[in-house]
């Protein structure tokens, strides 16, 4: 979570900050700041602001520059607070005693508590309760020992312990900042004359498409037009170029009335993208990019799928493809979860870590903690380049365009058609699957794109299915088989934007004690998918039906019988039952972004969250 820029050498350095921290600000928004270096050696000029979710805004309000000062390199910082209050003292950038460094942190220093009681004991005083503050205090102690900034930082590299990015100005050099970052994601990028850092690329296109990628423990020094990187001993190191193929206009929302919308209605597009030349003439499949070869995938004699959230809503239709299709043991676990458990792995599992920023940390420790036990590892992710996609042995591409709405909805039908495609291509490496049915299957999921775009065209008439929701604070969500995934994730959807108490339930599962919560009132969503256990969510229904619960049903328009069941549907286009997820999630998506705006919510900038999660 939290945004990081800096830039130096630029004519009009708070602008490309203050740009690059919108762009950023889906990585957090309890507060933003930045702190600029005077030109005249007068030292550094420092904004903050701390209002939940208008932080941005009110940092414009004081972003005026003291008059006659020329401004030369500068840091910016969007937070997700993990350690102290959003408020004002700790909102980023942090400085060391005598104003002398500015620093902007994304990550968890996990040992501040040690390093800040020995900072005290050397006599510094702290103005936050943050983690950050202790690296201003390091780095003072450095220069003041005579150390450069570069080298005080280097320094910082052997006491902190955990995930960071750092960005570092010194306000007697307005031409240098200084990064490094070890799990949290940092790049470097140069045009013209002008030097920059940022947590991600869409916070620098607008200034340059010339990026480089900084590895863990690596520090760079960034003057005008020039980047040099370090390791830790001190060596010069190569930069690595890095790829880019967003557009900056990708990344805003372009005349809709917020991200979510935007993305939801791209979801077509961003589905043809993902499937794009993946299947060959003959109607094979085809993937490219991966490195994993056909002679280590036939290895493979069990699958675990690692993510958290949606992506592992995603991993859970994963499952099923590779156990229908592959025949291969499969499991999806909660990353979270799985990273302190003792899994049973082996050279013969294939893990499978599902994300859509390749940036989760829960995920990022927990494949990595695969890979320690020797597991074949393959990331399924929409940012090329990212942590996760350094990591594995594979990596599968969603090319969705930028996701910037924290709630995930193209990044995630595009995830469910990439994985089941790879289970398909899977079973047909493992002859698991005949070749017409793979053939069939294949040309079924090419069509996904035009169902998905079908479902969006009902966004209005799902948004007026949402008005049963007024005044509504708990709503249960039932699935069974194909349809659980979707529960799970309309579920997750309706609390985390409209925040209501949303449960998603396998509906067999009902009677086994949670159907004791249906009441008259209560509004139970029922995915009502046409396979094997069509009659049993039927009698589902009934059941909480019986005890005067009120049921919107989501079906495909082909089904005659579930709309006479239930109080209202959400009817979607048919599609062959097994790739139901890609399309029935689209209704639920919309259901929560109607619940969201009725109850005045923010649905880009949701209570508590933030779109990438770099912290445990
Ligand atoms: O970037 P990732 O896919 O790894 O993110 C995982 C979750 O944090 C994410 O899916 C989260 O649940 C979304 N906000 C859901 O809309």
């Amino acid at each position: 979570m939290c945004g990081i820029i800096g830039v130096t050498g630029a004519s009009e350095p708070l602008r490309i900050i203050l740009e690059g921290l919108e762009m950023l600000e889906y990585r957090g928004y309890d507060s933003a700041g930045f702190a600029l270096v005077r030109i005249d050696g007068s030292g550094l000029w420092r904004e903050r602001a701390a209002v939940r979710a208008q932080s941005l805004p009110e940092l414009h309000k004081v972003a005026t520059p003291p008059p006659g000062a020329a401004l030369g390199a500068g840091i910016g910082h969007t937070r997700w607070a993990t350690h102290g209050a959003p408020t004002e003292p700790n909102a980023h950038p942090h400085l060391d005693c005598g104003d002398r460094v500015a620093v902007v942190h994304n990550g968890i220093i996990e040992n501040h508590r040690e390093l800040a009681s020995e900072l005290e004991e050397r006599g510094h005083s702290r103005s936050s309760e943050t983690d950050t503050e202790v690296i201003a205090h390091l780095v003072e102690e450095q220069l003041a020992d005579g150390a450069s900034l570069d080298e005080a930082v280097r320094f910082l590299l052997g006491r902190l312990r955990g995930d960071f990015a750092l960005a570092l100005v010194e306000a007697k050099d307005p031409d240098t900042i200084i990064g490094t970052r070890r799990t949290s994601p940092l790049i470097a990028g140069r045009s013209d004359g002008v030097g920059l850092l940022a947590s991600d690329i869409s916070a620098v296109l607008g200034t340059t498409r010339e990026l480089y990628a900084i590895e863990d423990d690596q520090v760079v020094v960034v003057r005008p037009g020039s980047i040099t990187a370090y390791d830790r001993d001190g060596t010069e190191v190569a930069l690595r170029p890095l790829e880019v193929s967003w557009e900056v206009q990708a990344a805003r929302a372009d005349g809709f009335d917020d991200f979510m919308s935007k993305e939801i209605h791209e979801q077509p597009r961003a589905l043809a993208d993902t499937l794009l030349g993946r299947f060959r003439s003959d109607g094979a499949i085809d993937f490219e990019e991966l490195s994993l070869g056909p002679h280590e995938l036939r290895r493979i004699d069990r699958v675990v799928l690692l993510g958290c959230g949606t992506s592992y809503h995603a991993g859970l239709v994963g499952r099923s493809a590779l156990e229908a299709w592959a025949k291969l043991p499969a499991s999806a676990e909660i990353a979270s979860e799985f990273r302190y458990r003792e899994p049973v792995i082996d050279d013969r599992t294939l893990v499978i870590a599902t994300s859509q920023s390749g940036e989760t940390v829960d995920t990022f420790h927990a494949l990595r903690e695969a890979k320690r036990r020797g597991a074949m590892t393959l990331v399924v992710t929409n940012v090329v380049d990212s942590l996760m996609a350094r990591e594995a042995d594979g990596v599968l591409y969603t090319r969705a365009g930028p996701e910037v709405g924290v709630a995930s909805t193209k990044c995630h039908v595009a995830q469910i058609a990439l994985l089941q495609l790879f289970a398909l291509d899977l079973a047909s490496l493992r002859g698991t699957l005949a070749d017409a049915d793979v053939s069939r299957l294949s040309g079924e999921i090419a069509h996904l794109p035009e169902a998905v775009s079908a479902a969006v065209g009902r966004f209005a008439e799902y948004e007026l299915v949402a008005e049963r929701l007024a005044g509504v604070n708990d709503v249960y969500f039932l699935g069974r088989g194909t349809g659980l995934p979707i529960a799970l994730e309309g579920a997750l959807k309706l609390k985390e934007l409209a925040y209501v108490r949303a449960e998603a339930y396998p509906a067999g599962e009902m009677k086994h004690g949670p159907i004791s919560l249906i009441v008259p009132g209560t509004v139970a969503v029922v995915v009502a998918t046409r396979g094997p256990l069509y009659e049993k969510i039927h009698a589902n229904v009934a059941e909480v039906r019986a005890r005067g619960a009120s049921v919107l049903a989501v079906c495909d328009e082909e089904d005659s019988t579930t709309p006479d069941l239930v109080d209202d549907v959400l009817r979607i286009p048919s599609v062959p039952e097994v790739l139901t997820p890609v399309v029935g999630v689209v209704p639920l998506q919309a259901l929560a972004y109607a619940a969201a705006r009725a109850r005045g919510n923010d649905v880009d900038r949701p209570r508590n969250l933030a779109k990438v999660v770099t912290v445990e």
